[in-house]
């Protein structure tokens, strides 16, 4: 089936009325529709399914055996997300088995398909949940202590869906079958789009370090209308100084990006001063250092602000991982093979964060990017063409096939 096609199966599951776009978080009802429609799409390819012990699905062409080639990525998303940031992967890892069986191919690697689970972070807050888990880059104890903005625990909604929250952790056994792995991702900037000739396919270079960090601000909740200024402690004051903080540490920094993209007023009434806000600031740069220059001047400024309206400041890291440069063997052969008489695809680097950034720093990893004609990502007005869409998979299949051989 067409990797066109086999979105359309999906094109349903996790619409977000009031959002727009997709809301699939990690250990939910609509993701474990998600992982069925893989596991069945899968065993109609006559795949071996098994889910891991991190809730990680593996799709075995041939036996599991070591240095086996691995495809695949995630089909959670963030709220009110598009339809391509992660299910693009793993729609694409299907097609290419479609192409490579239709041509008759039988790999003398082992292949496999991996669906990540919580790849956004969306539910739990870390990113990269399965991978890192898998991968031993998050603690295991620390990861089943994650709680929901319901406060349902990670070690809960694991065992709800029938994983044992004790199985969490470092899967060495997994890692060392891993010969290499591959990710397809919808590009989620617009350097494709800005390249001589609007290339369909490009490889991927590095991503920006990258981490999350969560701000409290607590002051005194009161009468919108009756407080007097000098009697205000009012938290948002404070978090807005932040905000504006997180634009302005942008300003020499040409690279880095600096977010507040939630916000969470509490009680969060229109005529009540908050108690406390909670916001999360999302921080990347081309390196460690200078992501955590960006979170130490949002920090200042906030801290500075809290203490002028008499609040207090806490601030706590959620996540964090540096900067990852993807395996140079393998994204040079893979540009190669990949390019025609004009030379090899061109190799990109993106601000974007992928399971294949968590797995780099254990096996050999590399990433193929299809064409998003607007960069937007994150957001239902995600696209990508589908002549991009198939030219992804042919470029998928013909990897898979190089590596299998
Ligand atoms: C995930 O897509 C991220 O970069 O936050
Ligand atoms: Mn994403
Ligand atoms: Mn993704």
């Amino acid at each position: 089936m067409t990797v066109t096609g086999l979105l359309g199966e999906i094109a349903d599951v996790g619409r977000d009325p009031r959002r727009g776009g997709y809301s699939r978080h990690g250990f939910s009802s609509v993701e474990s529709s998600l992982r069925e429609w893989f596991a069945e799409a899968a065993a109609r390819r006559d795949l071996d399914v098994h889910t891991d012990r991190n809730g990680n699905i593996w799709a075995w062409w041939g036996r599991p055996e070591p240095d086996a080639v691995i495809t695949g990525s995630h089909l959670d998303s963030v709220p009110g997300g598009g339809a391509f940031d992660g299910p693009l992967g793993v729609t694409s890892a299907l097609a290419a088995v479609d192409v490579l069986r239709a041509s008759g191919f039988q790999p003398a690697r082992p292949l496999a398909l991996v669906v990540f689970t919580e790849e956004e972070g969306g539910r739990f807050g870390v990113p990269c949940l399965g991978s890192r888990l898998m991968s031993g880059s998050l603690d295991a104890d620390a990861a089943r202590r994650l709680s929901d903005p319901d406060g349902i625990t990670l070690a809960e909604a694991a065992a709800s869906m029938g994983l044992d929250p004790a199985g969490l952790g470092t899967d060495e056994a997994a890692l060392a079958g891993i010969g290499c792995f591959v990710e397809l991702h919808v590009e989620q900037g617009r350097l494709m789009d800005r390249l001589p000739g609007t290339p369909s396919v490009a490889v991927a270079s590095s991503i920006l370090a990258h981490g999350r960090w969560r701000f409290t601000i607590t002051g005194t909740g009161n009468h919108a209308g009756t407080t007097e200024v000098a009697d205000r402690r009012d938290p948002m004051l404070p978090a807005a100084a932040a905000v504006l903080a997180a634009r302005r540490a942008l300003g020499s920094r040409e690279s880095a990006r600096a977010t507040v993209g939630r916000l969470l007023p509490t009680p969060g009434g229109t005529n009540v001063i908050a108690s406390a806000v909670d916001f999360w600031l999302d921080a990347r740069a081309p390196d460690g250092p200078e992501a955590r220059a960006v979170v130490a001047e949002v920090e200042a400024a906030a801290r500075e602000a809290a203490a002028e309206e008499g609040c207090e400041l806490t601030v706590r890291e959620e996540s964090y991982g540096g900067a990852v440069h993807f395996d140079s063997v393998l994204r040079d052969r893979l540009a190669a093979e990949l390019g025609g008489p004009g030379g090899p695809v061109p190799v990109l680097p993106t601000g974007a964060g992928h399971d294949a950034g968590i797995l780099a720093a254990r096996v050999p990893t590399a990433m193929l990017f299809v064409r998003n004609p607007t960069g937007i990502s994150h957001a239902p007005a995600e696209h990508a063409e589908p002549a991009d869409c198939t030219a992804g998979t042919d470029a998928l299949a013909r990897v898979l096939e190089s590596l299998c051989r």
